[in-house]
């Protein structure tokens, strides 16, 4: 598929891991806890309040050696430092990487391009605690003197992903007098049916664009002030009460009509997907206030400085991004399963499809090789227990590895009867039974005719992380999201490619914008695609105008 050279990371680590895995490929995690009876104590971690059990991996002590060699060959140490400097590692938009700044306390200092970005971060926290307090405590009036009692971000990709999973992960620390709803999608039924109950003189829109040029983004904001507008009379001068923006760029921001005064500035190295903790959280913060908010960016910054700090063999991101990678590139697993059994985390695994795979879905390295074994893989989930009367069939019996990670707490945030032992059972269960499956000679003694048994064994050596918190609080989720960040960094590190830049994203849109006038111009337009996109876009156009 393309011209540059081919590379690999065949450094002796790599080469010896090929090796290793040839020995452990047909072993059975039954024969590793047989063979050590305190595994399940011994390969578990704990920092910064997160405990991760990864002794249902398919690895030995061997293995754990060879991978953590793998990470020093490649230079992971250095890469951290480099991030943590901000040295510009995003080459190929010639940017620093430096989310961990969003979360750096007021006495630390991190300097891009000569300046300290950490007082600009504060300044910015507290600008938004300014606000988020005003519109909770309704001293920040709507246009008619009523008050604010609906928030709706409008934003897409990072800048709606990290907002709708934070609000839904910590809604019950939110103010529940007030409703948030979260627009994205260019489909006119999501800005439809998010305000279609609301009353434009009570509803502020935040819109929140890095860019402030995204096609969704911009189209639904135009569409937002449309609708305030005509439900307040069509005076302008109500923008400025109803609209605040988030966006790295002020001049598209006051194009669009919004006071610079209003906006809510952040940086070009903060990425997308790793903003919901700069301002592109105002919606967050207003909902859960910003000593909420203020918890959540320790808890990131607790696990920097457990991803900055500490060896790599007790490094909890550092460890699970060296499973991924194990199972992905010497075991041909091609998706990570993540399985939160919090129904407030429903939101996290489509969060973290977007941090994952924008991140580490490449296929050239950061010199511009084409790469010669497997990257990124697909992450995808539901919480428990709805996946198990789901898709873990596939999991448990299908011919595919997946391995999993479950996400679970000692505590639950609505602690209703036996509720939580019951939900906490289906985690314990279901690692346990992918882990130990259930052999053929244990089914028949059950009395099972052998004509059924051979469906109703599990074969069992289906890996799996286990991470188990206190309960879900600001905190607690800061730490899981910055956990997995690092992960990924971890894994783009050995795969030697940019985790953070999103080439991929940009011919589709090139390719919208020159269709966009085709549908909608008045006149057949003289098409020179190929056939298929030619004919569907003729039939388009005859049918959107017919009964
Ligand atoms: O889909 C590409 C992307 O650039 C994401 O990386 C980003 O989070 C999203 O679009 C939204 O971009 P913006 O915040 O500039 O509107």
């Amino acid at each position: 598929m393309t011209t540059a050279v081919d590379s690999s990371p065949q450094t002796p680590a790599w080469a010896a891991l090929a090796k290793h895995y040839e020995t452990l490929r047909d072993v059975h995690l039954r024969d590793l806890f047989a063979q050590d009876l305190s595994r399940g104590q011994r390969l578990t971690l704990e920092a910064a309040g997160i405990y991760l059990d990864y002794s249902k991996n398919r690895i030995t002590d061997e293995t754990l050696r060879l991978l953590m060699r793998l990470a020093e060959e490649a230079g992971l140490r250095e890469r951290i430092d480099a991030m943590f400097r901000g040295d510009k590692i995003n080459v190929s938009e010639r940017r620093a990487v430096l989310h961990v700044a969003l979360r750096a306390p007021k006495s630390e200092s991190i300097i891009v391009e000569g300046q300290d970005v950490v007082p600009a971060v504060h300044a910015v926290l507290d600008k938004m605690a300014g606000f988020s307090t005003r519109v909770r405590s309704g001293t920040w009036r709507g246009h008619t003197g009523k008050r604010i009692v609906n928030v709706v971000n409008v934003g897409i990709g990072g800048s709606d992903l990290g907002p709708v999973m934070a609000y839904e992960a910590l809604k019950h620390y939110s103010d529940r007098s007030m409703t948030f709803r979260f627009v994205s999608n260019v489909d006119g039924t999501d800005f439809a049916e998010a305000v279609r109950d609301l009353d434009p003189a009570e509803t502020l829109f935040v819109i929140s664009s890095k860019t402030f040029t995204t096609l969704e983004t911009m189209t639904n904001a135009h569409t937002a002030r449309a609708w305030m507008l005509a439900g307040l009379g069509g005076d302008e001068t109500a923008v400025a009460k109803h609209f605040v923006a988030v966006s790295t760029n002020a001049a598209e921001v006051s194009k669009f009509g919004i006071d610079t005064a209003n906006m809510f500035e952040f940086w070009d190295w903060v990425g997308g997907r790793y903003s919901m903790d700069s301002a592109i959280g105002l919606s967050t913060m207003i909902a859960i206030g910003p000593e909420n908010f203020r918890s959540m960016l320790s808890g990131f910054h607790s696990m920097d400085v457990h991803f900055r700090t500490t060896p790599f063999e007790k490094n909890i991101p550092v460890l699970m991004g060296l499973l991924t990678l194990w199972y992905t590139d010497f075991f041909d697993a091609q998706t990570v399963a993540v399985l939160p059994y919090e129904q407030y985390l429903k939101r996290f695994p489509a969060y973290l499809q977007q941090l994952t795979m924008e991140s580490n879905g490449k296929h050239v390295t950061l010199e511009g090789a084409h790469v010669d074994y497997e990257t990124g893989p697909v992450y995808w989930g539901e919480p428990g227990t709805n996946g198990q009367h789901s898709f873990y069939q596939l999991i448990h019996q299908g011919t595919r590895l997946i391995p999993c990670d479950f996400i679970g707490f000692s505590k639950s945030l609505n602690p209703l009867g036996r509720h939580h032992d019951m939900l906490m059972a289906n985690v314990f269960a279901q690692a346990e039974a992918l882990a130990f499956g259930k052999t053929a000679e244990q089914v028949k003694a059950e009395g099972t005719p052998d004509w059924l048994v051979p469906h109703r064994v599990f074969e069992g050596n289906r890996p799996s992380n286990t991470i188990l918190a206190d309960k879900l609080t600001p905190e607690v989720l800061g730490k899981l999201v910055a956990l997995y960040e690092h992960s990924v960094f971890t894994q783009g590190t050995i795969w030697q490619i940019n985790s953070f830049d999103q080439w991929g994203v940009e011919l589709g849109k090139a390719l919208a914008q020159r269709i966009i006038p085709e549908l909608e111009g008045p006149s057949e337009p003289a098409l020179s695609h190929d056939s298929s996109t030619n004919n569907l876009i003729e039939r388009y156009r005859r049918e959107k105008e017919g009964a």
